[in-house]
């Protein structure tokens, strides 16, 4: 099987927050395949970041894909302003009050938008197999979502490989897995190899004296 270099993908959380479009569009200049938003609603999640306002400045900054991962407790109300503020992929947490994720999910591919489904690292990969039809993207947490520079949690490796096998079998081939938190050039072939196809990287590459050298070691 010929297999792809990875997707990267940076998190600009850790950019300033005063000037999210600038530092998208560096990042983009320094090699990024795509610009990913951690949008936190402190309530899912204790920290509170931005929200469609900013992802619409970088989308229309930039010219590679927007990838919101929405770690939020209602997705169901956000997900339209983020469709129309020209986010690519919308991602978002079976783990979130949201009763209908289901329907959440076909409503971001109403939108226009790839739908994701971004899974804790204490939820079963089972999860995937039953919206397998209508996602086009798996993101596997190997930290606790909430905030940059955590640990990466290496037994989430096996989560992937089971993930990879549950979409294969389900003839969703095509699907990416993304995974995200702690992900730097120490892990990137072991996550690669495990089944991921998407690199989501914060804090390796913002606090990088050298972005453009950090975001092509993990092209993998
Ligand atoms: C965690 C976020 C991640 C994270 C990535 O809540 O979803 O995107 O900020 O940052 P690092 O790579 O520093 O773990
Ligand atoms: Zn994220």
């Amino acid at each position: 099987m010929v297999m792809n270099r990875a997707i990267v993908a940076p998190s600009i959380l850790g950019c300033d927050h005063g000037d999210l479009a600038s530092a998208s569009l560096e990042l983009e200049k320094n090699g990024a395949d795509w610009i990913h938003l951690d949008v936190m609603d402190g309530v899912f999640v204790p920290v509170l970041t931005f929200g469609a306002g900013v992802a619409r400045s970088i989308s229309s900054t930039v010219s590679i894909p927007v990838d919101a991962h929405l770690m939020v407790d209602r997705p169901a109300e956000l997900i339209d302003a983020f469709a129309k503020a020209g986010c690519r992929y919308i991602t978002v947490h079976p783990e979130s009050s949201e009763t209908h994720i289901h329907r959440v999910l076909g409503r971001i591919r109403e939108l226009g938008c790839s739908p994701g489904l971004a899974l804790n690292p204490a939820t079963p990969p089972e999860i995937v197999q039953w919206v397998a039809g209508l996602i086009d993207l798996v993101l596997i947490m190997t930290v606790n979502p909430g905030y940059g520079g955590q640990r990466h949690i290496s037994a989430m490796h096996e989560k992937i490989t089971s993930v990879r096998k549950i979409l294969d079998n389900a003839g969703r081939e095509d699907v990416l897995i993304s995974v995200d938190g702690g992900v730097d050039s120490s892990n990137a072939v072991k996550l690669v190899q495990a089944g991921a196809s998407v690199l989501v990287s914060g804090s390796y590459i913002t606090s990088s004296s050298n972005r453009g050298r950090a975001i092509s070691s993990l092209k993998v």
